[in-house]
């Protein structure tokens, strides 16, 4: 490994740290807002270099990072291992961890409790829930304990399989008027932001008129305050199944394998390592060194 990172220098070295009512200012001014999903140092590194907004730790982790089939198995310390990884990798980003399923939804205590280990044991500026219902008075709990909350409505990949799989959420009048209920009962629980996915556009125009906090879209038009990535999917850097909206801007996993096939091929034809890779010993010291190994 190298001793000093390569990671070009931030364009956003001279920016302060982006606050809640920062996010807000941009909704007012309609300044688009940024946010990607970030699981470790040097994609945090990434994220801050390239001066985005907001920085998810998200529960995608799961599939992306750690290989499941789905979100769900992924644990609150494996995320919180995750987020502090990241905390050290972000000067600038606001830091949004994703609760994972099954860490907030049996109570109120249960919810703020594992808010409070996002913020105090890695650094998140705040958290991110799923769904209406009973998330909506989780929301609030936490919202109560002091730690800003992200709703996150539409298709909800925690509880997908309720959902009828992962597919767009409000293609019908019922099914969109309950996203609708959910986003303003989330707004109204005190949520800083939300999270509008997998939603039809029109649908997601509509309830915007209605929206008083920025909303961040993934899969959801271009009437959101701002829109999300997940890292591995703006990069190419995941093999399984894309949605739609999820754009890939690079194919980094094709120049990766390239790269690591030729170091592997270097190593078995012994081009790998070459002299300048080497250290080298002043030659007395290598002669009283190797008089002392006989
Ligand atoms: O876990 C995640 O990456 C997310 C985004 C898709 C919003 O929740």
């Amino acid at each position: 490994m190298s001793a000093t990172p390569q990671i070009p220098a931030s364009p956003t070295i001279d920016r302060l740290p982006v606050s809640i009512p920062q996010l807000h200012e941009k909704r007012v001014l309609g300044e688009p807002i940024v946010m990607v999903t970030a699981y470790d140092y040097p994609s945090a590194q990434v994220a801050e270099a390239a001066g985005v907004d907001m920085v998810l730790v998200g529960d995608s982790a799961a599939m992306t990072v750690l290989g499941h089939p789905t979100t769900v198995p992924v644990t609150t310390d494996e995320l919180l291992f995750l987020c502090a990884a990241v905390r050290r990798g972000l000067k600038t980003p606001f830091l949004v961890g994703d609760l994972p399923f099954g860490s907030y939804e049996a109570s109120d205590e249960e919810a703020i409790r594992t808010a409070q280990r996002f913020v105090k044991e890695a650094g998140c500026d705040a958290v991110k829930l799923e769904g209406g219902g009973t998330s909506v008075d989780r929301a609030r709990a936490i919202v109560r304990a002091g730690i800003p909350v992200m709703g996150h409505v539409g298709l909800t990949p925690q509880t997908a399989t309720a959902l009828g799989g992962y597919r767009a959420q409000g293609r019908t009048a019922r099914r969109a008027v309950e996203v609708a209920s959910d986003a303003l009962a989330l707004q109204e629980a005190g949520c800083f932001s939300i999270v509008f996915e997998a939603i039809p556009a029109p649908v997601a125009e509509a309830i915007m008129e209605r929206m008083e906090v920025p909303v961040i879209g993934i899969g959801a038009g271009a009437s959101t305050d701002g829109q999300v990535l997940v890292f591995h999917d703006l990069l190419g850097l995941y093999d399984g199944h894309s949605p739609r909206f999820a754009k890939r801007y690079a194919d980094l996993k094709g120049p990766m394998v390239a790269a690591v096939r030729e170091y592997a091929e270097e190593v078995r034809t012994g081009r790998f390592p070459a002299p300048e890779h080497a250290y080298s010993i002043d030659p007395d010291e290598l002669g009283r060194f190797r008089e002392q190994l006989a």
